[in-house]
This record gives structure tokens, sequence and C-alpha cells, in this order.
């Protein structure tokens, strides 16, 4: 059965951007010229997922309004005949097909796929957290849809971290199976210190999954953090003698983590070096500006590039 069915989690408080997003939700902060969550979209509908659930919460009107018509800007535009803007502003209300679903009480990233289920009943579909951007030239989804269609099995997007950076992610014990880029999970830790972490191999937030994870978030209870981890339900399928187990992709392409702060600025600066429009200026400023503090290390620097694919 093909999958057309991506679930968004954006439920999220976003604290760590506060106050940015006191009145406004994480997802939305501008990546360059677009909110994060547009890539993530974006990114769905590449890999041929149209329908898009996203859970909610309290305080996320400006994104259903950002993937809604906007009838006022869009009149106004069409009137001074301003084709590229209306063209830019159009663009997100026909990308895809959005639905919204609350998630009610915040409790953890297994409830909020849960929330899911009556949406999309008893099919495989893919599970796209907003944090991470996969680099629209790089595959990553697209794989992950193929290998969990050919093995029947739920599929995780798997990134090789520093050994000192697993314990901010879900850790993968794995095998090699015949597919250079494709391992077979053995086992699965949700935020593993690093002494007991099976593998630096982090689950990145992207995953493909077959419906009967459902089954088992219903009867997942409360793990790390007090809170009904994903990661706890697919060790659960992982672990089940005589199913399709759990498989995962490791990727080798550039990811931007938008997550916490220092990330979400070295995301920015990578994506704006590569645009075409912005690029050439920005990088030439870049490497002046860089060179004016190449000789002046201040306190606390250090050069580790934590989380950030290669
Ligand atoms: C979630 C998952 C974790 C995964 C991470 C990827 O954690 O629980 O297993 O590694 O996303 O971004 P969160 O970052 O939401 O705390």
């Amino acid at each position: 059965m093909a999958i057309t069915k991506a679930v968004i989690p954006v439920a999220g408080l976003g604290t760590r951007f506060l106050p940015a997003t006191k009145a406004m939700p994480k997802e939305m902060l501008p990546v360059v010229d677009k909110p994060a969550i547009q890539y993530v979209v974006e990114e769905a509908v590449g890999a041929g997922l149209r329908d898009v659930l996203m859970i909610t919460g309290r305080n996320k009107n400006a994104l259903e309004n950002h993937f809604d018509r906007a009838t006022e800007i869009e009149s106004t535009l069409a009137a001074k005949g301003d084709t590229e803007k209306l063209r830019r502003v159009m663009y997100s209300t026909d990308l895809a097909d959005v639905h919204y679903v609350r998630q009610g009480d915040p409790k953890g990233l297994g409830h909020a796929v849960l929330r899911g289920r009556m949406h999309v009943g008893n099919e495989p579909f893919a599970v796209l957290l907003g944090d991470d951007i996969i680099d629209s030239r790089d595959v990553l989804l697209s794989r992950m849809l193929e290998v969990a269609e050919e093995r029947g099995a739920s599929v995780i997007a798997l990134l090789e971290v520093e050994p000192s950076q697993i314990h901010l992610y879900g850790a993968a014990a794995v095998e090699a199976t015949d597919d250079g880029d494709v391992v077979r999970v053995t086992g699965l830790v949700e935020k593993p210190s690093a002494e007991d972490a099976p593998s630096n191999l982090a689950i990145i937030g992207r995953y493909v999954l077959q419906p009967e994870v459902f089954d088992v978030l219903e009867h997942t209870e409360p793990g790390k953090g007090g809170e009904i981890q994903l990661t706890d339900a697919l060790q659960e399928l992982a672990a089940e003698s005589g199913g399709p187990g759990v498989y995962g992709v490791v990727f080798r392409g550039r990811r931007y983590d938008t997550g916490d702060r220092l990330d979400y600025l070295k995301s920015i600066v990578q994506l704006a070096v590569d645009r075409e429009d912005l690029g050439p200026d920005f990088r030439a400023w870049l490497r002046k500006y860089a060179s004016t503090l190449a000789n002046k290390p201040k306190a606390g620097e250090t050069l580790d590039e934590p989380g950030v694919g290669a």
C-alpha cells in the first residue's frame, strides 16, 4: 500500500526560545525567510506525502494560518501586480492537505503520535519532527519509505553523533544488513548516558511506522522524563519475536537542528550560504566578518559541532 500520510507533532511549548516563543509557536521561527515548519512540510510533500496531520496544542493558531489562504495579503499583492510575492505567499497554502488535531495533555512524543490514530487508520505513515531539517538535496525520507515498503517494517532515521551528544537522543543497537545504508535495530534506549548508550547512532526526527505502533502506544507506560516515549514503543516492536522488526536508515547527508538556540543559528548560516539569491552576498560578508574574529578567541569558545551532520 502506498504511504501517503505524514504526522507532524507540533504541540511543544518551545521554552528554549523564550521570549520569542511566548506568543508564537517555535515552528514559526524563520530559518532564513521561511518558517521552520515549512521546510518539514515541503520535505513530506517531496517524498509523496501530501496528507499532513499536525498534532497541535494551544497557541498554535499561527501555524494553521500559515497553511491557509491569506486573502488580504493576496488581494493587496494582486492589485499591485507583485506576482513574485504573491507566489511566495500562496505557495504554503497549496503545498499540502493539512489537518489538525490537538494533543490535549502534553504527555510526550509517543502520546502525540497516538493522537494521530483516528486520522491515519490502519496504514503505514511517516512521522516528521519539526526540530530537524533535512537538506532537500539529500535523500532520507523517500529511502525510508522504500525500505518500509520492501520489508513491511517500521523504519527510523539514524545519524552518527559524537558520543558526548548521545544523551540528547534515542540511541540504537543495530546489526548490519545486506543494504549498506540499512541496519536492523536490535534495541533502543531513550536519551541514555554516554556510558549506557548501545552505540553512537542517534534517532533523528524521521520515522516511517507500521500501524501496529498504535496498539503498542496504547499500553506504553511513561518512560524517560515521565513521558510516553515513541522510542519505548519502537523498542517493543524491535524485540517482538516473529514480527517484522524495526530497521534504521543511516543518514550521511546534511541535517540542521533548529531545536536549540546555538544549532538554530548555525542552521540559518549554513542554509543561507547555499542560497542562490542571498548566498553570494552573504558568503562574501561572512568571510570578511569571520576574519575579524579569527584572531580573537573569546572566553568559553569551543570548536565542537554537536549533532550537526557532515
Ligand atoms: C525526540 C525523541 C528522540 C529523538 C529526538 C530526535 O526527542 O524522543 O528519541 O532522538 O526526538 O530529534 P526530543 O528531541 O523531542 O526530546
